[in-house]
């Protein structure tokens, strides 16, 4: 069994994708392609905003959103202590300062009463706080609609790092589409993945739009060898927008297999574990589904699970405020992430598991005690 089955889903749609590099291939226009404008129209399209920027993956899409902005020195970044690494990393890429506040204990995103806190406070020790930066931990949009009063409130600047959020919403409402500019990725593990890696950033914002798709390509002006600002090299390739674009076309069946596998694993497990919380109106792109032991024993868990060949992972076992490089920089403290740190596991989630392996998953945590 594979913690996320990309060989299974292959299977699926391999004569399409072959197809889609086949033409790539033929046109031979492998840089900024006719597929990556396509993508970046259905992309918008699917979200419900008005500008697509695709790039060459959701670290980049991150950094770029932050260079868009105008973020650099003597500017600090508020963000989450419980996500991937680079969501925090971007910040002193450039040049800015991150400061780090606690999740909400029942959905695991940015808790906003840690948000308003840490806000008074970076001011109070001297800090310029200019933007926010949520995350849509494991599929779940965090609470935008909280978020962007707050960040109205306070003169921020709000992004929405949807690289695990693509597909989920809030009353219908599409990640990707919340605060003044969202980003995604397409690593081959996220809810939409391509074959190698990809990003995208998303907006409405004619302005931010612009300098997006100058800064992705050494700060273009009004051609490639006009450069007006200092930008990145970080364009999608052709073969992975039309990789993508194959794969949008099966993308809501994939989310919705995700949410009856996730409705399943909850009805079963949740007298035994904290499963995840998702509030009224609210949906998850299940990119993982995380559970916590209630009885402070994981490693049981994850022997048992490995003796029966269940692969499992741990997101994450360091929040960020604790990682090496962010140890300088100012945290709130931040005990509902240092208790996830030690809690949580997530089980394997995707389009492709098979019944059997569902309940072989199921029976791995429900019974046949070590
Ligand atoms: C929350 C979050 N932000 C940013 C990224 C960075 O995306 P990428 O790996 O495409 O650079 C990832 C994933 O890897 C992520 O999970």
């Amino acid at each position: 069994m594979q913690f996320i089955d990309l060989k299974a889903q292959l299977a699926h749609m391999r004569p399409a994708i072959d197809k889609r590099i086949a033409k790539v291939l033929d046109h031979g226009q492998f840089i900024m392609g006719p597929e990556v404008f396509e993508l970046e129209e259905q992309l918008a399209e699917y979200v419900g905003v008005k500008h697509c920027i695709s790039c060459a993956n959701g670290t980049d899409a991150l950094q770029l959103s932050l260079m868009a902005l105008g973020i650099g020195p003597d500017d600090t970044v508020i963000t989450t202590a419980f996500s991937f690494f680079a969501t925090a990393e971007v910040i002193p890429l450039v040049g800015a300062t991150p400061y780090f506040v606690d999740i909400d204990p029942h959905t695991y995103n940015i808790c906003p009463v840690s948000l308003e806190q840490g806000i008074a406070d970076a001011k109070k020790q001297g800090l310029i706080p200019k933007a926010v930066i949520a995350v849509d931990l494991f599929g779940l949009p965090a609470n935008y609609p909280e978020l962007e009063r707050i960040c109205q409130r306070h003169n921020l600047r709000l992004i929405e790092d949807a690289a695990q959020g693509f597909g989920g919403s809030i009353k219908g409402q599409k990640a990707g589409s919340f605060g003044d500019i969202a980003t995604t990725s397409f690593f081959p593990a996220k809810p939409l993945g391509c074959y190698g890696d990809g990003g995208a950033i998303f907006t409405n914002n004619d302005q931010l739009a612009e300098l997006c798709k100058s800064l992705r390509i050494h700060g273009k002006g009004e051609n490639k060898y006009d450069n007006v600002r200092v930008g990145m090299n970080s364009r999608l390739d052709t073969i992975q927008a039309a990789i993508l674009l194959e794969k949008l076309t099966c993308f809501e069946h994939e989310l919705a297999k995700r949410q009856q596998i996730s409705s399943d694993y909850s009805t079963q497990l949740h007298e035994y574990f904290n499963t995840p919380s998702v509030p009224q109106d609210y949906q998850s792109a299940w990119a993982q589904y995380t559970l916590t032991s209630k009885q402070n024993d994981r490693e049981y868990w994850l022997k048992k699970l490995q003796k029966d060949d269940i692969p499992c992972a741990i997101y994450y076992p360091t929040g960020l405020n604790q990682q090496k490089p962010m140890l300088g920089y100012i945290s709130m403290d931040t005990p509902n992430s240092d208790k996830l740190c030690e809690h949580v596991f997530s089980i394997p989630i995707h389009s492709y598991l098979t019944l059997q392996q569902k309940n072989s998953i199921l029976d791995g945590l429900l019974r046949n005690p070590l």
